[in-house]
């Protein structure tokens, strides 16, 4: 399924904005729901920090996924958009008072906790409300993923997790307080992932811990959350629009050595929505340099950090010229040298006012554009608001 773009339309519309192509991400969930759920009973949670756009969050709520926050902004966010509180997990290392409360109030069904200090935190709130919190430990299963350096998570020195050497201490933590109640284990070891062989890696760490846990401790907990990180393919998102969900939870089904009785979670953010998004911007000006040719689009790094940030690759299109390539630099107006989307590429010869998508932006795109320069947030438009 090739996302067509209604170029006409779009001619009338002010860029840069978002398109979201509504039949893709549709299509995306049911084959989410259908591998996770129906064929192995595992549950996904929506990992909301890849884009919180109100309608996107709620296309995904009533395909009945839960949520992964990590701010109370995010809790209120899903819960807005109409996912469940029993379907609600938040996680993150800095939660405060505010957002611990807020969750509480709310009846989420999971915390994931990274410190000692955090779980005495909520363990104080939740006895001023009478209530206990149920808390899954963040793990730091200390594993190198085979993507970017800033968006690994799981190695030793990252921030995130509870290291294996402190893991019985904050387990005795959690038994002698009477509002927390630990019921799973919690992992994350990076985004953007395509070698299934490191979801094997952490699968291996999952088994050897739980065998731990039950020897040393007769402890079998009811849940374990595997976080996220399927990643996807920038480089041909038409045809590998939907990700290869089938691999990918088949993967975990036959690696990972599970109790009797135990629930298995995911935290997908990526996977579920960046092949439905592309950022549209229009051809300001071409400019010749002495060895070079840009293209000046209206879009620029505040609204699609990600090139700029990571060096991250997105497709390129120019969805009005059907002309004979040629070489260009892509870049933004924004005064910084690093305001560029990419550079050498091929791309059929470009005039003002051509149209152009950047693909496979739908996740981290809109999510993290920000207002540098005085430039205003860009809008979105879903494909259902085209006729
Ligand atoms: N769970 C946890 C604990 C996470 O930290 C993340 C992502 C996810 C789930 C969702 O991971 P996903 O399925 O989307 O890979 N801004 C970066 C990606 C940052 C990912 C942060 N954590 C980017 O644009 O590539």
């Amino acid at each position: 399924m090739k996302t067509k773009f209604p170029v006409d339309a779009f001619a009338k519309i002010e860029t840069p904005f978002y398109y979201y192509d509504v039949e893709l991400l549709k299509k995306t969930l049911d084959t989410v729901c259908k591998e996770a759920a129906k064929h192995h009973g595992f549950n996904v949670h929506y990992a909301i920090k890849a884009n919180f756009n109100p309608r996107i969050l709620e296309i995904i709520a009533a395909s009945g996924i839960g949520a992964d926050c990590v701010s109370g902004g995010e809790v209120a966010a899903a819960l807005k958009a109409g996912v469940s509180p029993s379907h609600i997990v938040f996680a993150g290392v800095g939660k405060t008072d505010k957002e611990i409360a807020l969750s509480l109030d709310a009846g989420i069904f999971c915390f994931n906790v990274e410190s000692i200090p955090e779980i005495e935190a909520i363990n104080t709130l939740a006895a001023e409300r009478g209530v206990v919190a149920q808390v899954a430990i963040r793990v730091n299963p200390n594993i190198g993923a085979h993507t970017h350096a800033n968006i690994t998570t799981g190695l030793a020195e990252n921030k995130f997790g509870i290291n294996y050497e402190q893991l019985d201490e904050v387990i005795d933590t959690i038994e002698v307080l009477n509002n927390v109640k630990l019921i799973g284990l919690h992992f994350h070891i990076g985004s953007q992932i395509l070698v299934m062989d490191d979801f094997i890696a952490l699968c291996g760490r999952i088994n050897e811990l739980q065998t731990m846990l039950n020897e040393n401790r007769g402890m079998v907990l009811p849940h374990i959350n595997v976080g996220g990180g399927l990643g996807i393919r920038y480089d041909a998102p038409d045809k590998y629009n939907i990700p290869d969900f089938a691999l990918y939870f088949s993967t975990y089904a036959q690696h990972l050595k599970l109790f009797p009785g135990q629930q298995v979670h995911f935290e997908l953010g990526r996977s579920l929505v960046a092949q439905c998004g592309s950022l549209i911007t229009r051809a300001t000006y071409i400019k010749k340099g002495t060895c070079k040719q840009f293209i000046i689009v209206d879009a620029g790094m505040n609204d699609l950090v990600r090139p700029a940030l990571y060096s991250a690759y997105h497709r390129i299109e120019n969805l009005s010229s059907h002309k004979a390539d040629e070489v260009y630099d892509v870049v933004g107006p924004v005064c910084e040298s690093s305001d560029v989307f990419c550079k050498d590429r091929k791309i059929p010869a470009t005039q003002r006012g051509d149209i152009m998508a950047i693909r496979s932006a739908g996740a981290y795109g809109e999510a993290m554009a920000f207002g540098y320069n005085c430039r205003s947030l860009p809008q979105s438009i879903l494909s259902t608001d085209i006729e």
